[in-house]
């Protein structure tokens, strides 16, 4: 499929796409704009590869075409440049950042609406990023299942996530109060009207008005539904290679199976609005 100069080429049913004919060290044409914002909201996450390391300007200037920068409330940032995450694991980590599934900062009241990394670093092998797609998850639910989740609230947390996490990296967090809010569980895509499951199994810790057990017996329900591999793509880097996924209908694992080895890259995430959940007129 092209469209513009850019080639789209979609890479299982559910989800993902690989994008080339696009240099992102460069500025984007409005054409080249429309088309990628359309297309991460319609394929989820989309892959550049043969890319050119980006300089933390060039990362940032490409990521607030989409929308101002998100700050990470706990993350280690690149001197200099606060919007600029620097993943990074090697011999001495002990953590592995999003080793396990989740949608980036889903704790805040207005999660990232995208996330944009390019890795510089990688193991000999391994170190692959596996991502969900969350319309797929809802879409093969039964109707009587999409109804009743769509009435309901759940509490996304952090405490537990982030206290302590980067201290091996310098961060020292004493005192800060890390964000907790209430989300909708299925949420509606702002620009494609789609539906998508919202709970993930790092941040959502409740489902709001229901006792514990039924709680954690619905979330343990959703949590391996949203992690089947039907939904699934998943992505081995090579040097440089850039991944754009959309947190509001994606989710998404690192994998660490390269230790001792080394995997190192920059992130920036786009600042998000605050999830809203409006059934699709029949
Ligand atoms: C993340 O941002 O959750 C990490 C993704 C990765 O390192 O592949």
């Amino acid at each position: 499929m092209a469209r513009n100069s850019l080639t789209i080429t979609p890479l299982t049913p559910a989800i993902g796409a690989e994008i080339s004919g696009v240099d992102l060290t460069q500025p984007l044409t409005n054409e080249d704009f429309d088309t990628l914002n359309q297309t991460l909201a319609d394929r989820q996450v989309l892959f550049f590869r043969d890319q050119a390391k980006l300089s933390p300007e060039q990362q940032v200037r490409l990521g607030k075409y989409f929308g101002p920068m998100h700050t990470h409330p706990a993350a280690p940032t690149l001197e200099g440049h606060p919007e600029i995450f620097v993943i990074h694991t090697h011999k001495g980590s002990t953590i592995a950042n999003g080793n396990l599934w989740h949608s980036d900062v889903s704790c805040d009241e207005e999660p990232p609406l995208g996330t944009i990394l390019q890795l510089h670093q990688l193991p000999s092998n391994g170190g692959d990023t596996i991502f969900a797609s969350m319309y797929a998850a809802f879409d093969s639910l039964s109707d009587t299942m999409k109804e009743f989740l769509s009435g309901l609230v759940a509490v996304h947390a952090s405490e537990h996530v982030y206290r302590s996490r980067y201290a091996e990296r310098g961060v020292e967090d004493a005192g800060k109060v890390y964000p907790s809010t209430e989300h909708p569980v299925v949420r509606s895509h702002p620009l494609t009207g789609r539906q998508a499951l919202f709970v993930n199994r790092t941040f959502t810790t409740k489902i709001k008005d229901m006792t514990d057990g039924e709680s954690a017996a619905l979330l343990e329900f959703l949590f391996d539904h949203t992690e089947k591999p039907e939904f699934q793509v998943r992505f081995k880097w090579a040097t440089n290679d850039v991944a754009f996924w959309d947190n509001r209908c994606a989710q998404h694992l690192a994998m660490w199976d390269y230790w001792p080895e080394e995997r190192k890259g920059h992130r920036v995430t786009i600042k998000g609005d605050r999830p809203f959940h409006r059934a699709p007129a029949t």
